[in-house]
């Protein structure tokens, strides 16, 4: 079976995309599949160098990847592809809608604002939410363009930041808590994950991507957590309509999950959190790969 690990693309998050490629080139059985790189550079040159696929294993992050994109494509020409098809990943990809959904069936999600553009901008209606706020690409990801905003005076430069990645920015109530990660597969919840950053103030990117940049943990939670922890994160792979797996990031306050977003495409980079979280469920990286090669041809 030819499977084409399709990686790089051409959003933000290109170069952590490159080390998922990396990761997975290193762990998946060459005795078992034909194995071939393919790196995307530009919009246009995905139906060229997919063709003759037998498989897809998608490594790509952010726009034009993970956003239902490149899975249209895919779809159209015939060829499976790994993880979540095109309304899910689309969804997922946009934080506002997503969240939309989410508190819709009744996951706890913290407060938000979505602008288009920075005539929006009102520092009143964020000073109704309260500070710290949390300012973001509202379609971004790996943290790229992120801000966590203390005071008013810092709020112009971090919106107009996050609009420099981004036709839309979200600014979202800080909740002050724990962050734990829910890696699931086939509807399955995997060990959790605590996330302690190191050397930064909270989980950025360096701290996501530097060796040594967090202490990322399995975490036992009281029985009580640890189910409303399960349905906050099974619930919104549920409600988002996720196929095959994804990563559900969380902030625990008080026992109470609030889910941030859920990553249709996780990161799988050596240092990333989904093949940790197998780990600790005794699945190694290359059986991971298999199950979700099996699970996306099934
Ligand atoms: N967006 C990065 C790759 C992640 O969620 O792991
Ligand atoms: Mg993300």
């Amino acid at each position: 079976m030819k499977i084409g690990v399709v990686m790089g693309g051409v959003s933000s998050e290109r170069e952590v995309s490159l080390h998922s490629g990396k990761g997975i080139l290193d762990q998946l059985d060459r005795s078992k599949y034909e194995i071939i790189p393919v790196e995307i550079t530009s919009r246009e040159d995905l139906t060229e160098k997919a063709q003759g696929l037998d498989l897809a294993l998608l490594a790509l992050h952010g726009s034009y990847g993970e956003d239902g994109t490149v899975q249209g494509t895919l779809e159209t020409m015939g060829i499976p592809y790994t993880g979540s098809g095109v309304l899910s990943s689309s969804i997922c990809m946009n934080k506002d809608l997503s969240k939309k959904l989410l508190r819709y069936d009744g996951i706890s999600t913290a407060d938000w604002l979505c602008w288009s553009s920075m005539s929006d901008y009102s520092a009143e209606a964020v000073e109704k939410l309260g500070y710290p706020v949390v300012v973001k690409p509202n379609s971004g990801g790996s943290s790229i363009g992120t801000h966590i905003v203390k005071e008013r005076g810092a709020l112009r430069a971090a919106v107009e930041d996050a609009f420099r990645w981004d036709t839309e920015v979200m600014i979202e109530q800080f909740i002050q808590g724990d962050e734990i990660t829910c890696a699931i597969i086939d509807g399955e919840l995997l060990p959790i994950i605590r996330i302690q950053a190191s050397g930064s103030e909270w989980f950025d990117f360096s701290a996501k991507y530097e060796e040594g940049g967090a202490v990322e943990e399995v975490v036992h939670l009281p029985d009580d957590v640890h189910t409303r922890v399960r349905a906050a994160a099974l619930g919104s792979y549920r409600t988002l309509k996720c196929s095959v797996y994804a990563r559900v990031d969380i902030i625990l306050r008080e026992g109470i999950p609030y889910v941030l977003e859920v990553n249709t495409l996780p990161g799988m980079t050596r240092t990333s959190l989904l093949p940790k979280s197998a780990e600790a469920a005794g699945m190694s990286y290359s059986s991971l790969l298999d199950r979700i090669i099996q699970l996306s041809l099934a």
